[in-house]
């Protein structure tokens, strides 16, 4: 019989297994697949954003936005950041509070590793969970090497995004099985596809302002690239998270900029300038794509101000509409999940069913892009693992 049985191995399965063991529970995670923390071993690029240091419960969507706060408060970034330090991993911050390992994501996972040592913690990789069952005392873990029992039972299987590395719905379906409710999960942090994609724009890379109609909904400014089925970079991932199918998509070619203004200045200073002359604020393929149709051959100086003021407002609030978007083989994250009503803040410790916790992506807490999900991971798995 476990203490502590904590299903995946992932980063907030091996915090929790840390946590729970450094408080003297008996500990056994179990993962299907041979290796632990694959995620983290490809994630940033191969260096890992770690976390960032300025994540709080603003930095996260959720049905209940203010549920992360406790956890997030109780195990901070520069909490983590010690850890990383105590393991001589060496780091340094990208850009706005992003964290990452100067040499290789590897050396978390080892971080993880060791410290689940140091705490006793037992691993069973390569074991395919089947089930899980309470009978009102403990909980029967059916894995297809048998069945385990335990006092508590973690479930940390992350989400669907990634299907290849073996992303699977299972906290979510044994969550649902014990009577939880479920936030109808999607990609985030992904791709548009564009029914009308411009493959001649694909590569053309440029900062965007973009935003969502009509709703109070966050908005990003950073890159945005083309691709060859629609857009993407960080802007769009961002704004992705907060995205339902069918909706419009506003971007701002040209943040801070008043392009009428621009290319009124840029017609009385040289005459003979032509609209093409955009290409001096926008990727040049990108500027010739905006006003082609748009002006005729005539210099800016003599195009009627209402044609340049259509130009302008193009540029300032282009709508895009995107059909889809790339799915969760392209998705960094899944949105949604079990639904923090069912759940406690402090612990992360199902209401209805004492000794059940979920933590990390499986529970309805998406992060924006630059650290904020490992940190999810690190928090809820440390509030899980202490109290289990
Ligand atoms: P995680 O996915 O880490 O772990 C789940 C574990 O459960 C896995 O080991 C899996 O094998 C196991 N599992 C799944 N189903 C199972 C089953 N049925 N039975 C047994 N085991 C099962 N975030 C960030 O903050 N900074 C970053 O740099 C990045 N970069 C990044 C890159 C890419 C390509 C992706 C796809 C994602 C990121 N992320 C990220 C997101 C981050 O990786 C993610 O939010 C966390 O890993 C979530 O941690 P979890 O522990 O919840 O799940």
């Amino acid at each position: 019989m476990w203490d502590v049985i904590v299903i995946g191995a992932g980063a907030a399965g091996m915090m929790a297994a840390a946590h729970a063991g450094q408080k003297g529970a008996r500990v056994l995670v179990l993962d299907h697949a041979e290796q632990p923390g694959r995620k983290i071993l490809i994630s940033g690029g191969g260096r890992c954003n770690f976390t960032n240091i300025k994540a709080d419960w603003r930095y996260y969507r959720s049905e209940n936005p203010h549920f992360c706060r406790s956890a997030l408060a109780r195990y901070r970034p520069q909490d983590f950041l010690a850890l990383v330090e105590a393991h001589k991993i060496s780091w340094h911050e990208k850009e706005d509070g992003q964290l990452f390992c100067d040499e290789s994501a590897r050396q978390i996972v080892t971080m993880l590793e060791a410290e689940c040592r140091a705490a006793h913690v037992r691993f069973q990789l390569g074991c395919v969970v089947r089930d899980v069952a309470h009978d009102g005392h403990v909980f029967a873990v059916e894995t297809v090497q048998g069945v385990l029992q335990a006092r508590a039972v973690i479930l940390a299987t992350g989400g669907l995004a990634l299907p290849k590395l073996g992303a699977t719905d299972f906290s979510l379906r044994i969550a649902q099985r014990f009577g939880l409710r479920v936030v109808a999960p999607a990609p985030a942090l992904v791709p548009f596809c564009l029914a009308e994609a411009q493959p001649e724009l694909a590569g053309v890379s440029l900062p965007v302002t973009v935003s969502l109609m009509g709703r109070k909904k966050p908005c990003f400014t950073g890159g945005m690239v083309f691709t060859h089925r629609g857009v993407s970079g960080p802007a769009i991932l961002q704004i992705s998270s907060w995205w339902e199918r069918g909706e419009a998509v506003r971007l701002n070619l040209l943040p801070g900029r008043d392009v009428y203004e621009m290319m009124r200045t840029i017609s009385q200073k040289r005459p003979k300038a032509h609209a093409a002359a955009l290409v001096e604020a926008l990727p040049a393929r990108l500027a010739r794509y905006l006003i082609h149709g748009r002006m005729d051959g005539r210099p800016l100086a003599e195009q009627p101000a209402k044609s340049v003021r259509v130009l302008a407002n193009y540029v300032a609030d282009w709508t895009i509409r995107p059909s889809s978007t790339e799915g969760y083989a392209k998705a960094e994250v899944m949105r949604g999940g079990v639904d923090t009503r069912d759940l406690s803040s402090q612990t992360m410790e199902a209401r209805s069913v004492p000794g059940l916790y979920i933590v990390g992506e499986a529970v309805d807490v998406t992060g924006w892009l630059g650290g904020y999900n490992f940190q999810w991971a690190w928090a809820s798995g440390a509030a899980a693992g202490q109290a289990a």
